[in-house]
Order: C-alpha cells, then sequence, then structure tokens
C-alpha cells in the first residue's frame, strides 16, 4: 500500500512559501502598522470552549476527540475563543488592546474552491472599547489589508448589526432568535421557497416573512438604511440610537479606504457569539467565497471569566486570498532579495565562503557551490539566481571576484572590496 495525502490538506512547495511568506509579511505589517501586537496559542483546545458561544455548526465542523486523559480536545477551529482565553487571563494589560495572530485552524468541511480542511488564519482583535470607531477602526484595517495587496476595487465589504436584526425579528413577532439568525445566515445559499418554509416552521407569519425577505433581497447604501427600516418597522424610533451610530461608523470608514461598503441584512455570521455589527468581505463579482468575516462580540470573555469585555475583530483566510490575488496577476513575491550563487574552480573554499558571509551580512541572498562539479555545471546551478560569482586561482591571488550577471549574461573581474562596497 502506497500512503497518500489526506483530503482537504495543502502541501507548500519553496516557490509557493515564498510568495505566501512576501503575502502573509504585507498583512502582519499592515496590521502593525496600525499598533496591532502579535499572540499565538495552542492549536489544541478543549472542545467546550466552542460548544458554549461559537454555535453547533462550527462544532459539528471540529477534528475533535477524547484525549489519554479523558478529555474532549479539538484542534482551533477558529482563533476568536483562545484569544479571549488569553485577554481574561492578563488583567493587567492597559486597555484598548489590540492583537493580532495568524494561527493553522482545522475545519471538516466539504472540500471546494477557497475551502480546505486546514488554513492559515489571520485574526485582528481590538478589546476594551465598544464604540463606533472601534467598529470602523477594525473594518478600516480588514480593507487597508486587502487594498495593501492590490485587491482595491476587487473587493466589498458587506455590513448589517446584529442587534439591528434582533430588534427588527421582534418588531416583526419572531420569537425564535436564533434559528433565524440561521436561517437568514442561509438566504443567499437556498432557494426562496425553502426560506419562506423555514420562516413558517418557527410560525412567523406571512406578512413578516415578506417583509424580512424584502429587506434581505439587496444590498443597500448606508443613505437608504433609514428610509427602509422606517418603511418596513412597526416601531422605528427604538432602533434610531442604534441606526445613528451605524451611519458614523461608515463615515469614519471613509477614512480608511475608497471600497464599496454596502448595508447588507443578508449578514448575520454563522458562528453565535457576535453582539453588534457583523462584516463579510466578497469578490465584487460574487463568484467566491467570503474573503474574510468578522464582528462585535461583547460578552465572549464571560466563558473564562466575570467580566464583560467589549471586544471587536476579524479574520481572512489565505485560500481566497490566493485565489483573488492568482486571477488579478498579484500573486507575487514583492520582497525579493538579490541572489548570488558563488561557483568555485579550486578545492579552496576559504574565500567563496568568505564572500558568502559577508554578502549575507548585507542582508542579501550567498550560497557557495560545494559540489566539486565542473564550471558548467555549476553556472547552470546558478541561473536559479540573480548573480554568478566564479573564484578561480587568479581570483584568489588578486584579491578579486567575476561575476556574470544570470539576466543578461554580462561578465566582469572586479577587485573584491569594490564589490563589496556596491552592495
Ligand atoms: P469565519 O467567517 O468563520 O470567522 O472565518 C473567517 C474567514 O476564514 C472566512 O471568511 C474565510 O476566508 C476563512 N475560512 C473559514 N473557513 C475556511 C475553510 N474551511 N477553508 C479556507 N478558508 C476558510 C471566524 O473564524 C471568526 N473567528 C472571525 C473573527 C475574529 N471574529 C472576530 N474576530
Amino acid at each position: 500500500m502506497k500512503i497518500g495525502k489526506i483530503k482537504g490538506f495543502r502541501d507548500h512547495y519553496p516557490e509557493d512559501m515564498e510568495i505566501r511568506n512576501s503575502i502573509f509579511n504585507r498583512m502582519t505589517s499592515t496590521a502593525e502598522n496600525f499598533g496591532y501586537k502579535r499572540i499565538d496559542f495552542p492549536s489544541l483546545e478543549l472542545l467546550d470552549m466552542y460548544r458554549l458561544k461559537s454555535g453547533s455548526e462550527l462544532v459539528n465542523q471540529t477534528f475533535s476527540f477524547t484525549d489519554r486523559g479523558g478529555r474532549d480536545v479539538t484542534l482551533i477551529p477558529e482563533a476568536t475563543p483562545s484569544t479571549v482565553r488569553l485577554l481574561t487571563s492578563r488583567k493587567d494589560l492597559p486597555r484598548p488592546i489590540r492583537w493580532y495572530s495568524f494561527p493553522k485552524v482545522w475545519r471538516y468541511e466539504e472540500p471546494q474552491e477557497g475551502r480546505f480542511r486546514e488554513h492559515y488564519q489571520f485574526n485582528s482583535d481590538l478589546f476594551g472599547i465598544d464604540s463606533q470607531e472601534a467598529d470602523a477602526e477594525v473594518v478600516g484595517l480588514a480593507s487597508k489589508i486587502l487594498d495593501t495587496l492590490g485587491l482595491s476595487g476587487v473587493y466589498e465589504i458587506n455590513i448589517n448589526d446584529r442587534s439591528v436584526m434582533e430588534y427588527i425579528l421582534k418588531d416583526l413577532d419572531v420569537s425564535d432568535i436564533n434559528t433565524a439568525f440561521s436561517i437568514i445566515d442561509k438566504y443567499r445559499k437556498i432557494d426562496k421557497n425553502s426560506f419562506f418554509k423555514l420562516f413558517k416552521e418557527i410560525d412567523v407569519g406571512e406578512k413578516s416573512i415578506d417583509k424580512i425577505t424584502y429587506l434581505l433581497s439587496e444590498k443597500i447604501n448606508i443613505k437608504n438604511l433609514e428610509k427602509k427600516l422606517r418603511k418596513t418597522l412597526n416601531n422605528y424610533d427604538g432602533i434610531e440610537d442604534r441606526i445613528n451610530r451605524i451611519k458614523r461608523t461608515f463615515e469614519i470608514i471613509n477614512y480608511y479606504t475608497d471600497s464599496n461598503i454596502n448595508y447588507d441584512f443578508s449578514v448575520v455570521r454563522g458562528l453565535s457569539y457576535y453582539t453588534g455589527i457583523v462584516f463579510e468581505a466578497f469578490d465584487i463579482q460574487g463568484e467566491l467565497r467570503a474573503i474574510l468575516g468578522g464582528g462585535r462580540y461583547n460578552n465572549l470573555s464571560t466563558l473564562f471569566s466575570d467580566e464583560e469585555i467589549p471586544a471587536v475583530g476579524f479574520a481572512i483566510g489565505d485560500a481566497v486570498i490566493e485565489l483573488l490575488l492568482k486571477r488579478n496577476n498579484l500573486w507575487l513575491n514583492n520582497s525579493l532579495k538579490t541572489s548570488y550563487y558563488i561557483c568555485s574552480t579550486t578545492n579552496n573554499y576559504d574565500y567563496p565562503v568568505k564572500i558568502a558571509n559577508d554578502i549575507r551580512n548585507k542582508n542579501k541572498i550567498a550560497l557557495v557551490d560545494i559540489t566539486n562539479r565542473k564550471l558548467s555545471a555549476q553556472v547552470k546551478s546558478a541561473s536559479l539566481y540573480n548573480y554568478a560569482i566564479v573564484i578561480g586561482d587568479n581570483e584568489i591571488k588578486d584579491n578579486s571576484i567575476t561575476i556574470k550577471n544570470m539576466n543578461n549574461s554580462e561578465q566582469k573581474t572586479i577587485k573584491y572590496v569594490q564589490f563589496m562596497d556596491s552592495l
């Protein structure tokens, strides 16, 4: 029997990892420019962390098992509960707190375009403030990261608010709010009849279902939010303050990005812990799964402590980002360093090793060919690098190097000091 790879898992070869690293670095350095600091946590956590607040959909997708000590544990399916666990065990940290992380996470989903059973997930979260400024900063950071990757104009962000949705549902006499959220979450994935039927099953009247469908039917400009709600709700006044906060949030987001930001009642998010703003980014053509998702979750901290700590954040998976960057010819290594491949025609490696170390000290790439092969074979290997440096008896004697530009084959012999000065 030949042993293969597990379904839904990916391997990454060096040519892929180089680009991946350069893209991941741009994401993390954007978060750092916003003052976010990196954290990390274990890949294995107690299953209860997700049972109570993330919701059954996610728990059903976990790679979980009972460990040798009889504990129900799981490979982490998301980073948010671990992040909050770290937060609640450090009461000494001055707030607000801005953290990011970049773990691998695991979900037993059906593998498809942009979805795997293991993916890298970039997370950013802001703790300690419940305000429109905090909400806008986090959405702003999400869009800034996509813009930094060159994706301006390629994506849009759709925003809703869970507390607004809860108000609407109650106003329309829906009593089973949690089930209603899970039906709304399916709105764009199922046909109209099934959607209608699911709401009927939780005793929602036809008039109310019509109104819900009317709200969900299209993404709208924030300018039309109030008008649309006044038209739909029996009592608008009770939600007025919240709507004003959302309008202000949209205004502030405009300072961060020129991208399309829509109000979209159909965004409620699959995870149960969200309490306020919720948002997702999609490619503008609507062909791919969500690029990122997030929102405000003010009471997840009560899983670990008595204190409710305001929190808002988001996560970007690497899979849809990769598809989108490839489609737009942006899957590139933008942090290429000049590289030198040092060939030697003598058995004396003292000089080549010294040159390589001097080049590395200038933060450039250097390799020494240590094969003792014919020079032509060594120079062939050098074709993967920017320059070949050839060292023979003459170069050792004269303290010089022969350097060949592998792009245009230009070759010259120069003094070593002169070469080092040019780096
Ligand atoms: P989520 O929407 O479940 O949110 O996942 C966030 C992103 O992770 C998705 O938009 C998608 O890009 C990526 N993703 C999710 N599942 C897969 C998969 N099977 N394969 C590839 N990519 C995937 C969360 O996980 C929240 N914890 C985000 C958050 C942070 N909320 C607040 N802070």
